[in-house]
């Protein structure tokens, strides 16, 4: 982990309200591993005084680029998006666990569900197991199309599904939808996405092995502050976890959704 002043190299929006921004760094050359997230100082002013976590999208190690794709939401993203190629941007990271890729061997399947903006940290994960002969299957969920993206960079990387709840792209519905419609078949499921939809998938596929990546409120993204602890299932009301710092990936039913 490191603290740096990272420059933005381009930033531009790609889906309603959805932004993508590009910046570099010698920190980029830690984030080798998908579903970690870096923790940004959106003003030098410390107003809002809070960082920002956003998870890595994308890496280019040649040219030192992340790439990160976030929604602007409140006080905190609607500064992000204001910021302009030169500028430099207080980024710590790379931060938490991200997920594992040694549990599956060349030639076996990957399902990849994401929802909304979920789906950002997904897009390095299978980039990565593309690398290593792995078959990859997206399931990207959004509310309409307006909202969407990288549906089209998903589907270079394997087959590639896009369901909205309007019914405007792909599969009218949920991302569950469309895993029971077209009777999918994987070894191991990746997801991150809203609480809700986690929750749906473990209903769905009670027996599914695989890992979850949790969007908890952090206060200092380091395991110092206990913001964003979360209970861990079958233990003790005492038993928690930090999703900053022991995940934000966790196997499959280890923490109470
Ligand atoms: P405000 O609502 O003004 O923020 C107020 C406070 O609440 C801030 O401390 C903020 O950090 C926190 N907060 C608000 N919403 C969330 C949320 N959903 N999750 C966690 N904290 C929240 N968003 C993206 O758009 N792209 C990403 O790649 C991404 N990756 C994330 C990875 C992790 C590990 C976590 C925990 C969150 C991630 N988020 C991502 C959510 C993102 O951090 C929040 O949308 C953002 O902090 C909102 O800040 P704001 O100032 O615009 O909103
Ligand atoms: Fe401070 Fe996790 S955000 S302990």
């Amino acid at each position: 982990m490191k603290k740096e002043l990272v420059e933005v190299v381009s930033q531009k929006e790609i889906a309603r309200h959805i932004f993508e921004l590009k910046v570099q760094g010698n920190v980029v050359n830690e984030m080798t591993s998908p579903g970690q997230f870096v923790h940004i100082r959106v003003t030098d002013t410390f107003q809002p005084l809070l960082r920002r976590p956003i998870s890595i999208c994308d890496v280019d190690l040649e040219s030192r680029t992340l790439t990160m794709l976030y929604r602007k939401e409140g006080t905190g993203t609607a500064l992000l998006s204001q910021k302009k190629e030169g500028e430099k941007i207080d980024l710590l990271g790379p931060l938490g666990n991200g997920f594992p890729l040694d549990e599956l061997s060349q030639g076996q399947t990957a399902l990849l569900v994401g929802g909304g903006i979920g789906v950002p940290p997904l897009y390095y994960l299978a980039k990565k197991l593309c690398s290593q002969g792995i078959n990859v299957i997206s399931v990207l969920g959004f509310q309409s199309g307006d909202d969407g993206f990288y549906s089209e960079k998903f589907a270079e990387l394997g087959e590639a599904y896009v369901s909205t709840v309007d019914g405007s792209q792909g599969t009218k519905g949920f991302v569950t939808d469309v895993i029971k419609n077209k009777d999918l078949h994987y070894d191991l499921l990746y997801s991150c996405g809203p609480t809700v939809m986690l929750k749906a998938l473990e209903l769905q596929v009670p027996a599914a092995n695989g890992f979850f990546s949790l969007e908890e409120r952090m206060g200092c993204g380091i395991g110092a502050c206990f913001a964003c602890v979360c209970h861990v299932n079958g233990g003790l009301p005492s038993d928690y976890v930090k999703v900053c710092s022991d995940g934000p990936v966790f196997p499959i039913g280890e923490v109470v959704l």
